[in-house]
């Protein structure tokens, strides 16, 4: 047993798709979130911005007494990922395998579909981590930008006409491939989870890239002996810009107030 706490962060809002799985999966575990508010989106950025600001992020979260470190965000997992992990003595566990075994086993027509930012698709990881598992899978992918800024600004509900106007617009053409599975490659997806089911109809598998890394790092940390033992952890929030524009939008989201728990950090300094 290991009662320190787990580390996790995404560049905003989206690696609270993470947290909700591990708090529902794992209560008695203490967590630290980061959310890089102040720098969202890393989606739009090179390699080498994104490797920076992990870095810079994962600084941060050492500098609590942690057992593990979950990349929360896609775009940090599919740039940085082998870099993290070779710099930091913990287990350090992201998203793209996971969420890519799931889509994999999912599949009846062999066609897996792909959404995340464009520095993910570019980044081709998605594709390696199916063709490893399968290499008659077919995966096709698209970058849909104006999600995250979308999510970030709460425009995320079924209704909200902008959203269901730019999800039909990019998800027309991974429909028109006729996916089966569609892998939310974006931790921020999950929270239009809604408008991008009603938009590629019945019958499609959304896998939430986030909920399954949660859900592979805590079956990890328990075959290590590492989970807390505890009944009720706790959880404390930090950004890099307005914390009362991240609780509001948290405590929405995790269905409890994070008001008063979140806390501002000068990322720069990391
Ligand atoms: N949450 C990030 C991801 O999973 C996307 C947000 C961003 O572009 O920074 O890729």
């Amino acid at each position: 047993m290991d009662k320190r706490a787990i580390g996790v962060f995404d560049s905003g809002l989206g690696g609270l798709t993470c947290v909700r799985e591990l708090r529902r999966l794992a209560p008695g575990e203490d967590l630290v979130y980061f959310g890089d508010t102040g720098r969202v989106p890393y989606g739009t950025r090179s390699r080498e911005t994104i490797q920076r600001y992990a870095r810079q992020d994962v600084r941060f979260l050492r500098s609590f007494d942690l057992k593990a470190i979950i990349v929360a965000c896609n775009t940090v997992s599919a740039n940085a990922l082998a870099e993290l992990r070779a710099e930091n003595d913990v287990p350090v566990y992201g998203t793209i395998a996971p969420a890519a075994r799931v889509a994999a086993a999912s599949t009846q027509n062999r066609r897996v579909g792909l959404i995340g930012t464009a520095a993910s698709v570019r980044s081709g990881a998605y594709e390696r981590a199916i063709s490893a598992l399968d290499p008659t899978l077919r995966v096709y992918a698209k970058a849909c930008p104006l999600f995250v800024p979308l999510v970030e600004n709460g425009r995320n509900r079924l209704g909200d006409q902008v959203v269901e106007l730019v999800a039909q617009d990019y998800l027309t053409e991974v429909k028109a491939k006729e996916v089966d599975t569609l892998i939310m490659g974006c931790t921020h997806y999950p929270l239009l989870s809604a408008v991008i089911a009603k938009t590629m109809g019945p019958g499609v598998k959304l896998v939430d890239s986030g909920a399954e890394c949660a859900a592979a790092a805590l079956r990890d940390l328990e075959e290590k002996g590492l989970l807390s033992g505890k009944a009720a952890g706790e959880s404390r929030f930090y950004v890099s810009d307005s914390t009362e524009d991240f609780a509001r939008l948290a405590s929405t989201f995790l269905g409890e107030s994070v008001t008063g728990q979140v806390e501002r950090v000068v990322i720069q300094e990391y």
